[in-house]
């Protein structure tokens, strides 16, 4: 899974099919040549987002420049159409190897392919990487999401986890249930702890979900969007049911994102239908695409959150993001100071600076 925005109509709200189609024909040539298995390419708001299956493994610098190069004319189109932030998140120009640190999100992973394999990719926009923290712990380490984790042998184990210091560049392993607390004690701060990636602890079932955790800010030293954010989970047979991988979202639970990446609102499950950010530019969504595949081969996909069983969440969203609202500027619906550093709120502070006074 890779993705980027690179434009959008009628400001940060929704991609455009034409500019969707141009990085489609790429990917599907790619397709055609070998290069990779299958693919499908979708949007989630404002993010175009390439989904692929192929065997050259992670960070294979084909794969990695194939979406650099679709990515690129999607960008070019956009730009010559005038979409809105065209080329957003293409930060560097030139290809050198990995699109690690060039502004995309990354979610690989590499395993050995079980009989019948479900997999669920998710695709988030106006929101940030730590937005997966909470869905993905309880999806992996909390009985009363994942029933499995109770009554199917193959889960009782419990999962390994790799979490992402992405402040302090480094990095630690915890296992659950036995560390539960202590991987609590980290992630429950989503803009310094993000989970990355975590694996059955049947060696032979290997990775069950990959993460993007990628920093727009981080690449360009300020405020350019907010590193909307995709995971690719695999499901049942010794994974989490598809149905407890979507539990995890069914809270509508607090993200920072939003407007100008600026505030915290509640992420509101959507089928790719409504997948266009409008309130305040928003609020923050997370769409689901559940596919089988055989041998890399995708079936069609499933549109695992257009269902009515959603229609309570979304409510609840929509009172949460209607009450966050009334609070305009005021936290906790804007940011706190630190993570407000990296948008534009520092141009505005810095005007005030020579008036104060020492008390
Ligand atoms: P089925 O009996 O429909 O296969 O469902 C099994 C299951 O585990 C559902 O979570
Ligand atoms: P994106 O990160 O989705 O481009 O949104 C940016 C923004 O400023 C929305 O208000
Ligand atoms: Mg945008
Ligand atoms: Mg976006």
């Amino acid at each position: 899974m890779i993705k980027a925005d690179i434009g959008s109509i009628g400001g940060h709200v929704r991609t455009c099919d034409v500019t969707t189609d141009v990085v489609c024909k790429l990917v599907a040539e790619a397709k055609e040549s070998g290069l990779i298995i299958d693919y499908r390419v979708w949007n989630a708001g404002d993010d175009t987002e390439i989904f692929t299956t192929h065997t050259r493994g992670i960070d294979n610098e084909e794969i990695h420049k194939l979406a650099f190069d679709a990515l690129k004319a999607g960008a070019d189109n956009a730009r010559e159409r005038g979409l809105y932030g065209a080329g957003q998140d293409l930060l560097k120009d030139a290809f050198s190897g990995n699109v690690r640190g060039m502004g995309p999100g990354v979610a690989e992973m590499e395993f050995e392919e079980r009989p019948a394999d479900p997999v669920v990719v998710f695709t988030a926009d106006k929101t940030a990487p730590g937005a997966f923290n909470y869905p993905i712990c309880r999806i992996f380490a909390d009985p009363f999401n994942t029933a499995g984790l109770v009554i199917d042998p193959k889960l009782h184990n419990g999962f390994i986890f790799d979490i992402y210091d992405i402040k302090g560049n480094q990095m630690v392993t915890l296992k659950t249930p036995e560390e539960y607390y202590d991987m609590l004690a980290l992630i429950g701060s989503t803009e310094n702890y993000v989970i990355k990636r975590v694996f059955s602890k049947n060696k032979q079932l290997g990775q069950a979900a990959a993460i993007s955790t990628e920093k727009l800010y981080a690449v360009a030293g300020k405020y350019i969007g907010k590193d909307d954010p995709a995971a690719v989970v695999r499901a049942q047979s010794g994974f989490p049911a598809t149905g407890e991988v979507l539990e995890g979202f069914a809270l509508g639970h607090l993200v920072t994102g939003w407007m100008r990446g600026s505030h915290n609102g509640p992420l509101m499950p959507v089928p790719l239908r409504y997948s266009q950010c409008t309130r305040f530019d928003g609020p923050p969504r997370i769409t689901g695409l559940a596919f089988s595949m055989k041998k890399g081969k995708l079936t069609e996909p499933i549109d695992v959150f257009d269902d009515p069983a959603w229609d309570i969440t979304r409510e609840q969203c929509m009172r949460v993001a209607d009450y966050l609202r009334r609070h305009g500027p005021f936290e906790p619906h804007r940011l706190p100071p630190d993570a407000m550093e990296y948008t534009t709120l520092p141009n505005v502070l810095k005007k005030l600076k020579s008036r104060f006074k020492p008390l």
